[in-house]
């Protein structure tokens, strides 16, 4: 028996709407979606971010009901961003380890309000530097070690002031073993660490940096520390170093350009793997619908379901609450 036409006729499941539903062989679901949030100073404040239409920074009064909303559509956890004023920011980003910032605050305020929710907050300095690195810098180099050394006391913060996951999203070698060792020496053995493990130097996070306003700082780029968008087996060891220096979790970033990775990854290691579909993807998909290019909806689902079918067990993506909403209807 060869699978030869006419024996085979590979449109015959594809005919009806129930014999597609019943071969289909990945699906997106409310539990694979974990919503980023922007936090903003002040109260009753909903600053829109330009460069991604539909998206807010939200005051941390906002954030609470957000995450309420956020709770009550399924969504299992949500990310947090602070937007950060420029006179907060200075050279080392010591506002980092303010234990009254803007995402300490969010994270306390929301833990109590909607304890069932998972919070994930970010480790890196660029939202509190006034050169917007990720990273301390000296002579223009962004030193390794010695910004490991600010990053765990930043993990410790967050998890005190209720972080259930911390996110590295820095790029510095070696930073997942050393927050692990300080989160467990303060007692904080069960936060998660999902890595930001195969972070590439991308020219698709320009929306991201208007949203926390990192982008009007920034000088240079990040190449030195962000992976070359032109390496495939460089991911795989990033990926194995993060996930053997303690990593629950490993993230692939961005998303839809680089979804080969995610199955490199998926593939090789046998751990939950996320990608984040980042603001320069979202502004693209929003801004085609906008001018009624695309289907905003279609492309929206058609893209999450791409990361599921590609490997990943979850997307970080700016369309979680609007997705969440059309799963549930
Ligand atoms: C900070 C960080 C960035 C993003 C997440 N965490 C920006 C950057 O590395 O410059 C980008 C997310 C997005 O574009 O949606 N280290």
């Amino acid at each position: 028996m060869t699978k030869s036409f006419p024996n085979t006729r590979l449109r015959r499941p594809r005919s009806t709407d129930w014999s597609r539903r019943m071969v289909r062989e990945t699906n997106l679901s409310i539990d694979d979606l974990i919503w980023p949030l922007f936090i903003c100073e002040g109260t009753s404040q909903e600053i829109p971010v330009d460069s991604m239409p539909g998206v807010s920074r939200l005051s941390v009064d906002k954030a609470v009901l957000a995450a309420k909303q956020a709770h009550s559509e399924g969504i299992p956890c949500i990310a947090l961003f602070p937007s950060t004023p420029p006179e907060r920011r200075s050279e080392r980003g010591d506002e980092a380890l303010n234990t009254d910032n803007l995402i300490n605050t969010a994270l306390s305020a929301i833990k109590d309000a909607v304890p069932d929710i998972g919070l994930l907050a970010d480790v890196a300095l660029d939202p509190y530097t006034n050169h917007g690195q990720d990273g301390l810098v000296e002579d223009g180099k962004i030193l390794n070690d010695e910004t490991i050394g600010i990053l765990v006391q930043q993990a410790v913060v967050q998890a005190s002031a209720g972080a259930d996951i911390i996110a590295p999203s820095d790029m510095m070698d070696g930073r997942v073993r050393a927050i692990r060792s300080e989160l467990d020496r303060a007692g904080f053995q069960d936060v998660q660490i999902m890595a930001y493990a195969a972070k590439y130097a991308s020219g698709f996070y320009g929306p991201f940096r208007d949203a926390v306003g990192s982008s009007g700082v920034l000088s240079g780029d990040k190449k030195t520390y962000q992976m070359d968008p032109a390496n495939r087996l460089e991911a795989i060891r990033e990926v194995e170093m993060d996930i053997n220096e303690g990593a629950d979790s490993v993230m692939i970033k961005p998303g839809m350009p680089y979804l080969d990775i995610i199955r490199d990854v998926k593939d090789a290691f046998a751990v939950p793997t996320f990608a984040y579909q980042v603001s320069g993807e979202y502004a693209m998909l929003v801004a085609a619908g906008q001018n009624g290019w695309l289907d905003q909806e279609t492309v929206m689902a058609e893209s999450l379901l791409a990361f599921k079918r590609a490997g990943a067990d979850g997307i970080l993506t700016y369309f979680a609450m609007e997705m969440a909403q059309l799963l549930n209807r």
